[in-house]
């Protein structure tokens, strides 16, 4: 079993270079398959659950290579619809291959992601949204079977909530369909705006990525392109705050500024000086942090949930009091019982979270449960006194590329152990 040793207490300093977002190139790895030719992707990030979803094109017929960040998918006629359930279970954003799989093949076979460790994840506004663009769907032991016997017709479609996957999804089997859709309360986020941005590359017509309305006409064929994935706000947004956490310094190059604002401005409520050239950000933190009074998690624009156990670990040694507030989903505050056991004081009712702050946090054995709230521990274990030891390194290796390097690279006293 690996691990991670951090000796804690190290004041971060340096610069650093961000990684391509996870969140974005998985839903264009999946829309690469609905083209005839070649996709060149850079900034790809090199983690686990890319590496799942190249399984997964591959095993549909796609041939894909992927070294140095540079992700190249050859894609025709699939030779399968089916995703087999173990590379289905590999990560939850498998279901993102449904929509392409269905835009190409108009039927597809999957076997129900099920819930994980953020708690129940159901797919219902996925599945409504493919029913009303003309697909049967069945659902056997476990396996979604989904057929559009006349084809795949646009539609009008309005989701209940501004879902992230939901949106993804009717974008990539709306693009190849028959007619207009519509989506009208659409998710904003950035990670959207970026796979349409590679869709239209490809030949796709969409409008009104980064609104509440989505609309995308249907065209006969896409074809392969080059293109760039767009930074990972949230890898930035950890990476600034175990800067933040240990009085730190930090350059964060290739970043995404404006994709970061609600966040950025959590940081200066904390007291970081913050200042922005470019898509560079530079970031002081000097005395003791200072609480924040409200953090809520919300749709983009709003404060992002996956960085919500980021903060946290920041503000546990502030001045004072700071109260989250996660409405995004059931279970995300899983990180909260290691942070206890650094010596945190937070205490929690049903969404809401109060975090007070104290002078120090002591080194401690914990296990990561999920990507974020392992992250969250890592920051902890940085700027807490002594020793720390994190397991369940496979849920921080599906959002980070080489996690210990990058904090070694800034000073930290860290490193990977068997
Ligand atoms: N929801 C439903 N029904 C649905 C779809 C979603 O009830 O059909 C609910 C979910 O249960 C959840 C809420 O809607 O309570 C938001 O879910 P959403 O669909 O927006 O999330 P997602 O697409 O499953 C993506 C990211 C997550 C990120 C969320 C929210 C990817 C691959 N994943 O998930 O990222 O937290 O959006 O921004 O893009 C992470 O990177 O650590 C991560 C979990």
């Amino acid at each position: 079993m690996q691990k991670l040793i951090i000796n804690g207490g190290q004041r971060l300093r340096g610069e650093i270079e961000l990684q391509g977002a996870k969140n974005s190139a998985l839903p264009i790895l999946s829309a690469s398959l609905l083209c005839d030719g070649e996709s060149i992707l850079y900034n790809c990030p090199c983690l686990s659950d890319i590496y799942s979803a190249i399984r997964i094109l591959n095993s549909l017929g796609c041939r894909c290579s992927f070294s140095d960040n540079k992700a190249v998918i050859k894609s025709g006629n699939l030779e399968k619809f089916e995703i087999s359930e173990e590379l289905m279970c590999e990560m939850r954003s498998s279901i993102i291959f449904l929509g392409a799989i269905l835009g190409k093949s108009k039927e597809s076979i999957v076997s129900y992601p099920g819930g994980c460790e953020l708690g129940s994840r159901p797919i219902d506004m996925h599945l409504d949204a493919f029913r009303k663009m003309g697909v049967d769907i069945k659902e056997e032991y476990g396996k979604i079977i989904c057929k559009a016997r006349d084809g795949i017709h646009g539609a009008k479609i309005t989701l209940d909530f501004p879902s992230v996957g939901a949106t993804e999804n009717i974008m990539l089997a709306s693009v190849l369909a028959k007619g207009e859709t519509v989506i009208n309360n659409s998710a904003r986020e950035p990670e959207i705006c970026d796979l349409a941005e590679y869709l239209r590359k490809c030949g796709a017509k969409i409008k009104g990525d980064g609104e509440s309305r989505i609309i995308i006409k249907g065209v006969k064929k896409l074809y392969g392109c080059e293109h760039d994935i767009m930074p990972d706000r949230i890898a930035g947004a950890t990476y600034l705050s175990a800067a933040a956490s240990t009085g730190g310094e930090i350059i964060l190059k290739k970043s995404c500024i404006n994709a970061m604002e609600s966040f950025l401005s959590v940081l200066e409520d904390a007291g970081c000086s913050i200042s922005v050239a470019g898509d560079v950000i530079y970031l002081r933190s000097g005395a003791r942090l200072k609480a924040v009074k409200s953090i809520r998690t919300m749709p983009y624009p709003g404060f992002p949930t996956d960085a919500q156990a980021i903060i946290m670990a920041t503000l546990l040694k502030a001045n004072g009091t700071s109260i989250f507030e996660e409405n995004i989903f059931d279970c995300r505050y899983k990180h909260i019982d290691a942070l206890l056991k650094m010596g945190a004081d937070i205490k929690v009712r049903g969404k809401t979270a109060v975090v007070q702050g104290v002078k120090r946090l002591y080194g401690a054995s914990v296990e990561a449960t999920d990507l974020r709230g392992g992250a969250a521990m890592v920051i902890a274990g940085l700027s807490a006194e002594g020793k720390s030891t994190i397991t369940g390194l496979r849920h921080i290796d599906r959002g980070y590329e080489n996690i210990e390097n990058v904090f070694r690279n800034l000073g930290a006293d860290i490193k990977r152990t068997e």
